[in-house]
């Protein structure tokens, strides 16, 4: 499958998954020996709109280790021409004349998908608003692979803000490209996995439950991804925001729950709904899950800039 655009997780199949995750495999040598310069005549651009530690770190280390340069804003709303009223669609038209691949997140859900429509370098969506997350789905899978040895036949059960985590959303979709999967959806009622994705699963024929027992769920999975409730999403709607805060919390007492191959993932940042006592434990995946962000944001790049030399 020939990739342009990175917009959603569902247009990835599953025969591109294996073969970026294979060649994140590579990028792991790659970045332990300190990087190529295959990319030296390369620029990515990123363009931030909301906060970002992880992903715009990932993508900038990624094209550095690659031997690429990179230009960027992190905070685009206020230090980018968008502030002097620049629509989205001419600021990615000017850096199409600077950049030969632009990496943004947006709090508007579609905003990648505009972006895209005006640019004819390849864009890739680092988060759009509640909308998707498609880059941490893959690094989210690409774990869930080398951690459990497979995909098909897994069990996972998603945690917390399921309703405006476009992590969630994105995963969600690319486990519909596996056989066997059973996926639990556990979420406080105002927080409940949206009916697109729902849908999305049953005409995949892949089996989910939605839950609000998390200690009945634990002893019944390989994964747990658990997630934050995310406060910035609920805007004045502060009273819902404390209804659902606190609801689902992983402590040391919940690893005795856990069967002892089972792994934790979360895509971070963390703020109470991981206990720190659970670090320790080998089974909380969470800080190499991030680790592993560089090796598949370097896969990626690779795939999308082609081979060295080729503009
Ligand atoms: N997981 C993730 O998107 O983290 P950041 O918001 O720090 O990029």
């Amino acid at each position: 499958m020939k990739l342009h655009h990175v917009i959603e997780a569902q247009q990835f199949d599953q025969a591109t998954l294996l073969e970026l995750f294979d060649a994140s495999r590579r990028m792991e040598e790659v970045a332990r020996n300190g990087g190529i310069s295959d990319y030296h005549n390369r620029i990515m651009a990123t363009l931030f709109y909301e906060p970002s530690t992880r992903t715009r770190f990932s993508f900038e280390a990624a094209m550095h280790r690659l031997g690429g340069r990179v230009i960027t804003t992190e905070n685009a709303a206020e230090f980018s021409s968008v502030s002097k009223g620049e629509t989205l669609e001419d600021t990615i038209r000017i850096i199409n004349g600077y950049a030969d691949l632009i990496v943004i997140r947006h709090f508007e859900v579609g905003a990648a998908q505009r972006a895209a429509a005006v640019s004819r370098v390849p864009v890739i969506n680092a988060g759009d608003g509640v909308g998707q997350h498609p880059t941490q789905a893959l690094l989210d899978l690409y774990t869930i692979q080398k951690e459990t040895g497979g995909i098909d036949g897994l069990t996972i059960a998603m945690v917390g803000d399921l309703a405006q985590g476009r992590t969630a959303r994105s995963l969600a979709y690319l486990l519909g490209k596996f056989a066997d999967v059973k996926v639990y959806f556990v979420a406080p009622p105002l927080l409940k996995m949206k009916a697109d994705i729902l849908a999305y699963l049953r005409e995949r024929q892949v089996e989910y439950s939605e839950e609000t027992d998390l200690e009945k769920v634990l002893p019944k999975v390989r994964v747990v991804y658990q997630t934050r409730v995310q406060k910035e999403r609920f805007g004045d709607r502060i009273a819902d925001y404390d209804k659902c805060r606190g609801m689902y919390i992983l402590t040391g007492e919940s690893l005795k729950l856990l069967d002892k191959k089972a792994i934790i993932l979360h895509p971070l940042p963390r703020i109470d709904e991981i206990t720190m006592e659970v670090d320790d434990d080998p089974r909380a995946a969470y800080f190499r899950q991030a680790q592993n962000g560089l090796y598949v944001r370097m896969a990626l790049l690779q795939m999308l800039l082609g081979p060295p030399g080729s503009r």
